[in-house]
């Protein structure tokens, strides 16, 4: 399938060098390069205009921001033979009101696609031929783990995956100082606190994804695991997660 994305940034570029094959790619052509850049990396071939692109791909890869959800559609909708869109936020009613008859998937990646360890939750409207979905279904499975959930847990699904890799960078940032601070060098820090998050993701996997029987396997009552995890819970480790999700999602507890 002859994939096209429209948008050469942050998450096209991850989801280029997850797929591993050449692609056409535009950017918003006010000279950032990004499009030339990617294409040059992945191979394929940089289009000057969205529509050329669109006229050209078997399935057009929504990768610009969700606001220009409209323009775009504008130029491309008539043209677009299939849509797989990535934008935050854009449920799948706006994206058919915006492409109308043509077949689409609506995806949250995240970025580790682009080393083939993400996590892809996606939602296919009733009426999408099964040829279609399953096409897409494959291409998204190359990227790591895809998930089909319904339409309605796409925002949730988002905090936790889309925003994941950020939040998992700052958790893991938070614990490379504090090591730093009773003497590790900072790189030997970075690799010790990113291998054990790795090795917790697989036990917590081996384990059916219970998270406190892990916790508990390494916590001896009234030892010193017991007495950090009482810290970060003073520390509101908890109620930050429930903040950010509501900040979000949007949500207000007032
Ligand atoms: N980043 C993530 O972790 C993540 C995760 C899940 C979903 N997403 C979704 O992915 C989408 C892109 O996010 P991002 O982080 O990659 O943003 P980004 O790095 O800002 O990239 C946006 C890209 O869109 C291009 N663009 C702007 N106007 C355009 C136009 N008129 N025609 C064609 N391309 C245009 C920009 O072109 P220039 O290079 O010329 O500026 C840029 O290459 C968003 O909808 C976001 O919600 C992102």
């Amino acid at each position: 399938m002859r994939l096209g994305l429209i948008g050469a940034g942050n998450m096209a570029r991850a989801l280029a060098r997850g797929w591993g094959e050449p692609v056409l790619v535009s950017d918003s052509g006010s000279g950032s390069g990004r499009a030339q850049a990617l294409a040059a990396e992945v191979g394929g071939e940089a289009l000057a205009s969205n529509l050329a692109l669109a006229e050209r791909a078997e399935l057009v890869v929504l990768c610009h921001k969700p606001a220009q959800l409209h323009l775009i559609a504008g130029e491309i909708a008539p043209a677009a033979r299939a849509v797989l869109s990535v934008l935050g936020g854009v449920n799948t009613a706006a994206l058919q009101e915006a492409y109308a008859a043509t077949p689409l998937v609506r995806a949250m990646p995240n970025t580790p696609v682009e080393v083939r360890r993400g996590v892809v939750c996606y939602s296919v409207p009733p009426e999408t031929p099964a040829e279609f979905e399953s096409e897409v279904r494959s291409l998204l499975e190359r990227l790591g783990t895809a998930v089909k959930i319904e339409e309605r847990l796409m925002p949730a699904a988002t905090a936790v995956t889309g925003v994941g890799p950020a939040y998992g960078a700052l958790v893991a940032e938070a614990q490379v100082d504090a090591a730093v601070r009773h003497g590790l060098p900072p790189s030997l820090a970075g690799s010790l606190v990113a291998e054990t998050m790795a090795g917790t993701a697989a036990l917590l996997e081996v384990r059916g994804y219970d998270t406190l029987r892990v916790r508990r396997e390494v916590t001896s009552p009234g030892g010193g695991t017991a007495r950090g995890l009482a810290a970060l819970e003073r520390g509101g480790l908890r109620s930050a997660f429930q903040d950010a999700s509501d900040a979000l999602l949007g949500w207000s507890s007032s």
